[in-house]
């Protein structure tokens, strides 16, 4: 070894003694940043990759007359790439902090995008806690679509829906679907505002300077979508579904009296949907009847659906309860696989309208064969992130189970939809996993079922 060899030897060791005290200090030489986005085919930066959201632990505190949020979310995540830094979504507010596994964190913004670098690297597999501290007066995102979710702010209070890319508005996370979590949420407020959430309410307490604490424990995952705050001057009632499921129904002045009927009803449409879907797949249950205008439509929030007064009716209810089964237990994998969600909750006011109130399902089915507007496009492809709503979606994904159960029979499709629920129980689904789910219990090929009602571009010649 020549002298001069033997030098670049040495320098190239120092070099690389250099680039590891680098890494460990977090510059990223070994590990790379988290991916930005999840590439969702109408949202590619929603949500992020490089890591695995367990739990998140959201500590809010909100003032209605300032519309002022503060809040702390804590995100128990685990790498599943060497990391120099991650990403979460966020839309507005101020960062005034944040940590990773207890050390301060540097924390960078652009557009809707939160990116932490940890000061030291986390490796694959390494479980890490996340911290972000946070305040501002949160703000509506308006759709693709033109509706309005995130925060919609009331003169009495708010409330906060995500879909489809809402919850970035009042938390940071990892705002896609496919990325499931737990949650606890502790909720403060002046005392004379009621807050609610999902899930069970384990405590309530008055604070030294007069706010009230409420806490909520969601132990099932949930898609941050189906996470939400309500925040009103809410009156409430408790009752017990299928045996042990606390049920907490809340409204609005002036819907009170008007929904309180119905809301008595809750339990018993859950009954009958466990006798065909299986199992409630959650350990609360409840609805929430607001009167708050910014909401211009019912959503399936987990174990607790959200209604304006005004749709508060008994088949948008079967609706948005069917959606804890499909949608809420099974959720899209991705925004293109929300006919999964919406097709199936429309079949359930199909077949609970068939069963309880005398309308066969072959009725609906003709009735939506003959609407123009469901042939706009095939249900599992709307053609952009403004099409995620529409009536192809709904109606020709209802339309897609139907013609299954005429083409399966009754027994065989009753399975179907069970086993569906049970086999993707909290976890996440794509269309090609019912298509093939399906198959797998009819024991045969559908595949013309599918080309023609699922995947078709035209209207079929016959119902
Ligand atoms: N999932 C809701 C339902 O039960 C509808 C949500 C509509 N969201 C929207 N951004 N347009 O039908
Ligand atoms: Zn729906």
């Amino acid at each position: 070894m020549s002298r001069r060899s033997r030098t670049s030897a040495a320098a190239l060791a120092a070099l690389a003694l250099l680039a590891t005290g680098c890494a460990d200090l977090g510059s990223g030489v070994r590990g790379t940043p988290g991916a930005a986005g999840l590439r969702d085919p109408y949202f590619p930066k929603l949500g992020n990759g490089g890591y695995d959201v367990g739990h998140y632990g959201l500590t809010l505190a909100y003032d209605p007359a300032s519309g002022r949020l503060d809040g702390t979310a804590e995100i128990t995540a685990r790498a599943t790439q060497d990391l120099s830094a991650f990403n979460l979504d966020l839309a507005g507010l101020t960062v005034r902090g944040a940590t990773v596994d207890g050390a301060p964190a540097a924390y960078n913004r652009a557009g809707n995008e939160l990116t932490l670098r940890p000061r030291e690297e986390l490796p694959e597999g390494a479980e890490f806690r996340a911290t972000v501290t946070y305040s501002g007066v949160p703000e509506p995102i308006t759709d693709a679509d033109g509706s309005e979710e995130g925060w919609l702010r009331a003169p009495d209070g708010a409330v906060a829906v995500g879909e489809p890319t809402g919850s970035m508005a009042w938390f940071p996370g990892n705002h896609h679907p496919s990325d499931k979590a737990s949650y606890d949420l502790t909720l403060t407020l002046p005392a004379r505002f009621e807050g609610l959430s999902n899930g069970v309410r384990t405590a309530r307490r008055t604070e030294p300077d007069g706010r009230v604490t409420t806490v909520w424990h969601t132990p099932e995952p949930m898609a941050s979508y189906l996470a939400t705050v309500v925040i009103g001057r809410y009156e409430t009632t408790t009752a017990t579904a299928l045996g042990t499921v606390p049920v907490l129904t809340a409204a609005e002045p002036p819907a009170v009296a008007g929904s309180a009927a119905l809301r008595k009803e809750v339990p018993g449409i859950l009954a009958r949907q466990v006798k065909r879907f299986g199992p409630y797949p959650f350990s609360a249950a409840g609805v929430v009847v607001t009167g708050n205008k910014s909401l211009d439509y019912a959503l399936e929030t987990q174990s607790r659906p959200l209604f304006p007064a005004d749709s508060f009716d008994r088949s948008t209810l079967v609706h948005e309860q069917a959606h804890q089964w499909f949608g809420d237990s099974v959720t899209p994998k991705s925004w293109r696989d929300i006919w999964l969600n919406e097709g199936f909750a429309t079949y359930a006011e199909w077949l609970y309208a068939e069963e309880y109130e005398h309308v066969p399902a072959r009725t609906r089915f003709e009735r939506a064969f003959a609407q123009d507007a469901n042939w706009a496009f095939p249900p599992a492809a709307p053609p952009s992130a403004e099409n995620l709503f529409d009536p192809p979606v709904y109606q020709r994904g209802a339309m897609v189970l139907h013609k299954l159960r005429e083409t399966v029979g009754d027994r065989v499709f009753d399975g179907i939809l069970r086993g569906w629920a049970a086999k993707y129980r909290h976890a996440n689904a794509t269309t090609d996993d019912f298509t093939s789910y399906a198959e797998a219990v009819a024991g045969r090929d559908l595949d013309a079922l599918w080309d023609v009602w699922l995947h078709g571009d035209g209207k079929p010649a016959r119902p």
